[in-house]
């Protein structure tokens, strides 16, 4: 079977992987895919962009593709499921329609559908005038959430400490002229994202993981689209997983349905969970996460291509449980010098050998091979490093000693990654010759404390608006 991924992260290289290890796929094509599939054994890029539908069916045609799987949102919410459904009916197509792309590309479509579903979120209201905006702020206790209701590439969501913060990210939105924005409750909890594979009936959710959205160590900075992930996280007991599964995503499932929107890709919930127990969603995403899936993917055992297939063919039922290697995965993402602002490109990029032969899994995002065959960058998140072990200490000390193998200039990544304990000793030396410092906790297993603190008021950079990136 041939399968085509579109899109061009380390999510697509993830999958590009894991989808050559299912038998039935023969080729993997990634468009436009970048260097790490350019060399995926069994994967061929080619050049079109994720927008250029007619292409991307037109490759699908001519190569006898059987599965085209969507990587990024932006194709989903502009139809290229619909599109490929109505060019080739016979391509199992792994994503929602546009319709049910709603779920992530408005967040106000989002909010009615779990009102309808029953799933409880934080509660927000929707204004479409600056000023009523600015009243109902004014009553409001900080900190307080601003989102945009639409894909805001990147500049969507501001989590505001202080009044003049969150007056400033509701004007910046007027002024990017979104239509309509939504002013949220700060909820206090402990994030995990759920990945849920869905044949538009029932759910499967995958591994519970953890992203480390903050840019700084010590969850600090601005928001990016993820610099680290670990699955599964222990401290979501399977009891939880139960309650998200019931409370959440089948509700939302079985909402969709009733208005006539049979979904059939992944349903990715990005959960609060209170201080209470309770799982709250802040939102929803209509595609596997990013960096989640680097972490998650390498874990599965059940073959990928066959779970997807099933998910387009509405029969996910002949799957009751997903297969899963034991351990834990630790995925830590290496960026250009400046993200998630300006960052350079084209710098070269070594030792990718030299860290496999640790043993991790290198799975690339910014990158692209030259003319010459040399990997340089090309984006802000250029590469990510997961490794595994029998529990998360062991997948931390993997993935930090592939990492240590690679360089390229201004490469930073956070140090922190899973709760691993920065020492004092992290000094300029051990910066310098780029040594990763352990200093774990024998057995973090089962009982790991994961410092995921809410952000406070207090430690909200000053003017630093908290962006969503994917
Ligand atoms: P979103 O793109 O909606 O996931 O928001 C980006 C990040 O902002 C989330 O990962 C949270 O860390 C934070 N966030 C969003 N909504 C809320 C909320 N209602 N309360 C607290 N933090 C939030
Ligand atoms: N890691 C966050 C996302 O994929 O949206």
């Amino acid at each position: 079977m041939k399968v085509l991924v579109v899109g061009n992260g380390g999510r697509e290289h993830a999958i590009a992987w894991k989808l050559l290890q299912s038998p039935k796929v023969e080729k993997v094509f990634c468009i436009p895919g970048n260097g790490g599939t350019a060399t995926l054994p069994g994967c061929q890029n080619i050049s079109l962009q994720v927008d250029d539908f007619e292409g991307i069916a037109n490759i699908a045609s001519v190569q006898g593709v059987a599965l085209v799987v969507v990587g990024p949102e932006v194709p989903l919410a502009g139809g290229i499921v619909d599109y490929l459904r109505y060019r080739h009916g016979h391509i199992a197509v792994f994503g929602p329609t546009r319709e049910g792309a709603q779920i992530e590309s408005s967040k106000l479509w989002a909010k009615e559908l779990m009102h309808q579903a029953g799933v409880r979120t934080a509660k927000a209201i929707e204004f479409t005038e600056l000023e009523a905006a600015l009243n109902y702020l004014e009553q409001q206790p900080l900190p307080i959430v601003i989102k945009a209701d639409g894909l805001a590439a990147g500049k969507g969501v501001t989590v505001a400490a202080t009044l003049p913060e969150a007056v400033g990210a509701i004007q910046a939105l007027f002024k990017q002229r979104f239509p309509k924005i939504l002013i949220e409750e700060f909820i206090v909890g402990k994030e995990v994202s759920i990945l849920a594979l869905t044949d538009g009936s029932i759910v499967r959710p995958l591994l519970p993981a953890c992203d480390h959205k903050r840019i700084g160590e010590g969850d600090t900075g601005e928001n990016t689209g993820g610099m680290g992930v670990y699955a599964p996280a222990p401290w979501v007991t399977p009891d939880l997983m139960a309650r998200i599964e019931s409370e959440v995503l089948q509700p939302t499932v079985n909402a969709l349905r009733e208005q006539g929107i049979t979904y059939q890709g992944m349903l990715y919930a990005g959960l609060m969970i209170t201080e209470t127990g309770e799982p709250l969603v802040l939102e929803f995403n209509c595609r596997f996460g990013d960096p989640e899936t680097q972490a998650i993917l390498p874990l599965l055992a059940t073959p990928l291509a066959d779970l997807l297939i099933a998910c387009t063919g509405g029969n996910l039922a002949k799957f009751p449980v997903l297969e899963w290697l034991p351990g834990a995965a630790v995925c830590v993402v290496a960026s250009a010098a400046g993200y998630p602002g300006k960052f350079p490109r084209g710098d070269e990029i070594t030792g990718l050998q030299e860290a496999k032969e640790k043993g991790v899994q290198v799975f690339q995002a910014g990158t692209i091979l030259n003319h010459q065959k040399k990997l340089l960058t090309d984006g802000g998140r250029v590469l990510s490093v997961t490794g595994l072990g029998v529990n998360l200490a062991e997948a931390i000390e993997q993935a930090y000693a592939g990492l240590a193998a690679i360089n390229f200039p201004g490469m930073y990544y956070r140090r922190d990654i899973a709760g691993r304990i920065i020492p004092k000793e992290v000094d300029e030396v051990s910066e310098a010759n780029n040594i990763p410092q352990f200093d774990l906790e024998p057995n973090l297993e089962p009982n790991l404390q994961i410092p995921i603190v809410p952000p406070q008021a207090e430690s909200l950079p000053e003017n630093a608006p908290q962006t969503d990136f994917t």
